[in-house]
C-alpha cells in the first residue's frame, strides 16, 4: 500500500503507515484473545470488548457536560473503547475568538477517556458548520490562512491524543450534483480540502486523517459517488487521506440502504480505511442496527462503529428515539442486536456481495461514473430496472441493478460469454442452462440488487432483458 508522497524518504513506510501498523498490532492483540483496551470489561459482554475481539472499536458521541452523571459515565466506561466529543473540538470550541485556543473541555473528555483506556475520535478540524462569528464574517485568502491555522494549531494541540482525525467535515452538497456545497470555506478554492487535509498531516503525521459527511451511505447517490470520485482522486495524487466517516444518520427521510456494504466496500477498495461515525436510527430497529454492524464486519478495513450518543435522552434527535439505551439507562433490543453481531462475527447471506475478497491494495481500476449512462430500460411489464456500473478490479467487476414501480419483481439480466457472473446480493438468482442468463427476483432485501460479474477478459456490459412485477 503506497500513501506517502510528500518527500518522505526513511526506509519504512512513512506516518500514514505507521498508525496503520499501531491499529495492526492493536486488532492482533485483540484477535489474540488480549484486553484491546483496559478501558473494556470481559470479551464478548459490552459493546468495546466484542468489537475489539474483531479488530475493532466501539464508540460514542460524548458530551463534556454529562461526565457528571455518573448513570452516564457507568455506561460510557463499560461499554465503550471510542470517544468522540460532540461538540467540544469544533471549531467555535476551540478558536472562539481568532488565534485564542481554548480547550479546557475537549482536554476534560480526553482525559477521561484516555486515562480509562479508550482512544479518541477528533471532530472536526475544518467545516462550514459551528464556525465562531468571527470565522463566519471571513472569505478569500484570509479565510484560507486562518481555517489552515486552525487545523494546525488543534491538531498540534491533541497530536498524540486523538488516534483519527476528522479532518474535513461534510463539505459536498445534498441532491443530484454530486459537487460541493457552498460555504465560505469552498469559495477560498476548490483545494480547500485537500489544504486541510496537507496541514492536519504536517500537524499530527500519526493521526489517521479522515473526510467525513453524512448521506453518503446509498451507494446509488450522487453525493455518495461525489465524495468517492474525490477520495479516489486523492489517492492517486497522494494527498494524505487515510479513512473515510459515514455518520450514518439513518431515518426516514434517509434511511439505511441495502447497498450500504457495497458503499463500505467499494470506498475500502480505495485504500482508505471505512469507519461508521455517528450512527443513530430513527425508532432504533434492532435489525436494521444489526445489519449495519453485519455490514461493517463484513468489510475489511471498516474498523469501527460510533453511535451518536450512549442515551435517547442524550440524542441529539432524542424524540427519534434513535440509540441503543433508554432514557433511564437500560439496554433496548437494538443492544442486544448490536451485540450479538458482535459476537457472531461475519454472518454475512451467502449471496453477500464479495466486500472481503477484493484485495485491498489494488484500487479500482475504474471509477464508476457519476452519469452512467443507464441502461435503456427494458419493454414495460409493470417495473423498470436500471443498470448501473460499480467497482472494477483487475479481473472482475460489480454492477448494481435499481428497479422502480414495484416491490416485487423479476429482472432478467445476460452476460457475454466467457463472463461469469461470481455472486450476487439482495435478490434470489437462478440460471438457464448457459449460466449467462440469470433470473432475479426480489427476496425482501430493497429495490436495488448487485452481482459480481467475472470478465475472463471481456469488459462488456451486462444487459437488462427484462423486469416484470409480481
Ligand atoms: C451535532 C451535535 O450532536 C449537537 O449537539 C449540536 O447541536 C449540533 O451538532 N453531523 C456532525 C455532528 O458532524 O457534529 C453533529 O453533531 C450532527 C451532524
Amino acid at each position: 500500500m503506497i500513501e506517502r508522497c510528500h518527500g518522505d524518504t526513511r526506509p519504512q513506510a512513512g506516518p500514514r503507515a505507521r498508525t496503520a501498523i499501531v491499529l495492526a498490532a492493536a486488532a492482533l492483540l485483540a484477535a489474540t484473545g488480549a484486553a484491546f483496551l483496559p478501558g473494556t470489561a470481559s470479551a464478548g459482554t459490552t459493546l468495546g470488548a466484542s468489537a475489539a475481539e474483531k479488530g475493532r472499536y466501539f464508540g460514542t458521541a460524548v458530551a463534556g457536560f454529562k461526565l457528571s452523571d455518573s448513570a452516564y459515565t457507568t455506561i460510557l466506561n463499560r461499554e465503550f473503547n471510542m470517544v468522540t466529543a460532540e461538540n467540544e473540538m469544533k471549531i467555535d470550541a476551540t478558536e472562539p475568538q481568532q488565534n485564542q485556543f481554548s480547550y479546557g473541555a475537549a482536554d476534560q473528555i480526553v482525559n477521561h477517556a484516555r486515562s480509562r483506556g479508550m482512544s479518541v475520535r477528533g471532530h472536526t478540524l475544518a467545516w462550514h458548520s459551528q464556525q465562531p462569528g468571527w470565522m463566519q464574517n471571513m472569505s478569500g485568502s484570509a479565510l484560507r490562512q486562518a481555517m489552515l491555522n486552525h487545523v494546525t494549531q488543534v491538531a498540534t494541540h491533541f497530536r498524540g491524543q486523538v488516534v483519527a482525525w476528522d479532518v474535513v467535515n461534510e463539505a459536498f452538497a445534498d441532491g443530484s450534483s454530486g459537487g460541493r456545497r457552498d460555504s465560505n470555506l469552498q469559495r477560498t478554492g476548490n483545494d480547500w480540502i485537500e489544504a486541510a487535509f496537507r496541514a492536519a498531516d504536517a500537524a499530527d503525521p500519526n493521526a489517521k486523517l479522515c473526510y467525513n459527511d453524512y448521506n453518503t451511505d446509498n451507494w446509488t447517490h450522487a453525493k455518495t459517488q461525489g465524495v468517492y470520485n474525490m477520495v479516489r482522486d486523492f489517492k492517486s495524487r497522494g494527498v494524505p487521506i487515510d479513512c473515510v466517516g459515514f455518520q450514518s444518520h439513518f431515518n426516514n427521510d434517509s434511511p439505511y440502504v441495502s447497498n450500504y456494504r457495497t458503499t463500505l466496500s467499494s470506498f475500502a477498495a480505495l485504500g482508505v480505511d471505512v469507519q461508521i461515525t455517528e450512527l443513530d436510527i430513527q425508532g432504533a430497529s434492532a435489525a436494521t442496527y444489526r445489519s449495519v454492524v453485519e455490514d461493517c464486519l463484513a468489510v475489511a478495513r471498516c474498523n469501527g462503529i460510533t453511535v451518536w450518543g450512549i442515551r435517547d435522552s442524550d440524542s441529539w434527535r432524542a424524540s427519534q428515539t434513535p440509540l441503543l439505551f433508554n432514557s433511564n439507562g437500560s439496554k433496548k433490543p437494538a443492544y442486544d442486536a448490536v451485540l450479538a453481531a458482535l459476537n457472531n462475527g461475519t454472518t454475512p447471506p451467502t449471496t453477500a456481495p464479495p466486500t472481503t475478497n477484493p484485495p485491498t491494495t489494488a484500487p479500482p481500476t475504474t471509477a464508476p461514473p457519476t452519469t452512467a449512462p443507464p441502461t435503456t430500460p427494458p419493454p414495460g411489464s409493470g417495473c423498470t430496472a436500471t443498470l448501473q456500473d460499480s467497482t472494477r478490479w483487475g479481473d472482475r467487476f460489480n454492477s448494481l441493478v435499481t428497479v422502480s414501480g414495484a416491490s416485487n419483481w423479476t429482472v432478467v439480466v445476460a452476460v457475454t460469454p466467457p463472463q461469469k457472473v461470481s455472486n450476487t446480493w439482495n435478490g434470489s438468482p437462478s440460471w438457464d442452462s448457459s449460466g449467462n442468463v440469470m433470473t432475479m427476483r426480489s427476496n425482501g432485501s430493497g429495490n436495488v440488487f448487485g452481482f459480481t460479474t467475472m470478465a475472463n477478459g471481456n469488459w462488456s456490459r451486462p444487459q437488462v432483458r427484462s423486469c416484470t412485477a409480481s
